[in-house]
């Protein structure tokens, strides 16, 4: 096991939460492969260290598209964030906002736009799925531009779900479900009281919003496949280019060529990401696969990455490794699930210590600093 900042909030997620959603975030697809190398990758890639060149002022503050961030990371879109804790989106969207950080709203979060970003003074970032029924989409994008979102997270690495197989063992999906979901919470009555009864309602509330009734989430990873779009290819975007004037990144990217294209197409920004492991298991680590999309792009458009941070320390590998900003996922999430938004504020606390000690150590003063001279050389998987 990997000790992290995440590590003992995930310890106390699990016991806090019901299983079906400690596994929903937890699990990946298929054996997990992709989802165990994103964290174990990153984690052994060795740090360069310097000593005696006077550390005693640092900056871990950067800008992304004009938006200032205490440091180079943002929280990444999760769905059904709102079932960690009660409202749970507005929860962390007020601890990132708290610490300098943009917090990214899922398409299928619980709290609709409207709800989270009039909870918080910071712009919310928000993360589009194409949904089979395009109407959404134009709705939903309305509904972001009022609420002040300019940064747009267009997500392209799930035109279908990957097979979650603890989902089925869980009781997030199959058969008997509901009654398992209903027995579980009951065994877990601080989480039944604070979220399962007070949290209502527990529905997608962009789409409640558009369709003006609850969404049926009787299987909510049946519900993904069947409304989730397949035939989506770069024309789909080409609208949404036209209609977002706001900065808009492509999530999902794990290959140089598809970086290309995200350039060709004029996207302002990409994540680097396999989606934590939860699609094509066996894909490489982020880790493995972002020095050569560095070489491809780097300059062309901002390259942010994900999938395996689980501590400050990971963060400045990212960026080392040439990310501008890093997008945390289970590592919020663990923490939102233990203590809401006091365990998300902490857990970027600890995030931002973590960073600047091994800013410190490696002789990097500002984020700037951070390059390939901060890590051994040979130290990335694919032996750069
Ligand atoms: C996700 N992720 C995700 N991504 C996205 O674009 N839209 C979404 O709604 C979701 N939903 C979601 C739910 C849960 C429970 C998890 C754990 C993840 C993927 C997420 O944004 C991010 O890419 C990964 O979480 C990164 O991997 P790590 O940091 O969790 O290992
Ligand atoms: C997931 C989707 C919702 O990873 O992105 O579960």
């Amino acid at each position: 096991m990997i000790i992290s900042a995440a590590t003992d909030y995930r310890q106390a997620a699990r016991r806090r939460v019901p299983p079906f959603l400690f596994h929903y975030a937890d699990g990946g697809a298929y054996a997990e492969h992709t989802l165990r190398s994103n964290v174990e990758d990153l984690a052994d890639i060795a740090l360069r260290q310097r000593v005696l060149k006077d550390m005693s002022s640092l900056s871990l503050e950067t800008k992304l598209f004009d938006e200032p961030l205490s440091m180079p990371v943002a929280l990444a879109p999760v769905g059904l964030a709102g079932m960690y804790a009660r409202r749970g989106e507005v929860q962390a969207a007020r601890a990132a906002a708290s610490k300098g950080v943009p917090f990214t709203l899922s398409t299928v979060s619980v709290c609709p736009i409207g709800e989270v970003a009039s909870a918080v003074d910071r712009p919310l970032w928000f993360q589009l799925y194409v949904l089979k029924d395009r109407g959404f989409m134009k709705h939903v994008l309305e509904q972001a531009k009022a609420a002040g979102v300019r940064t747009l997270v267009f997500t392209v690495d799930m035109p279908v779900p990957g097979a979650r197989y603890r989902d089925a063992h869980s009781g997030m999906s199959g058969r008997h479900a509901s009654v398992r979901r209903m027995l579980q919470a009951a065994t877990h009555p601080s989480w039944a009281w604070d979220v399962g009864i007070h949290g209502r309602p527990h529905d997608l509330g962009n789409v409640s919003d558009y369709r003006g009734q609850p969404t049926e989430l009787e299987d909510y990873i049946a519900w993904l496949g069947d409304n989730f779009d397949p035939s989506i290819s770069w024309k789909d975007l080409e609208w949404i280019r036209e209609f977002w004037d706001g900065p808009m990144i492509i999530k999902g990217i794990l290959d140089p060529e598809d970086a290309r294209d995200a350039v060709r197409f004029g996207a302002d920004g990409i994540v680097v990401s396999n989606h934590g492991g939860r699609q094509l298991d066996g894909v490489p680590s982020t880790a493995q696969a972002l020095p050569a999309i560095v070489d491809a792009v780097k300059g062309d458009l901002a390259i942010l990455a994900d999938s395996g941070v689980r501590s400050g320390l990971d963060v400045v590998r990212m960026v080392a490794m040439g990310a501008d900003t890093v997008l945390l996922g289970r590592a919020f999430i663990y923490a939102l699930a233990a203590a809401g938004e006091a365990g998300v504020a902490h857990l970027l606390e600890l995030f931002e210590k973590e960073m600047r000690v091994a800013m410190t150590l490696t002789g990097a003063r500002t984020i700037s600093d951070l390059g390939p001279d901060s890590l051994v050389p040979g130290a990335s998987r694919d032996g750069r």
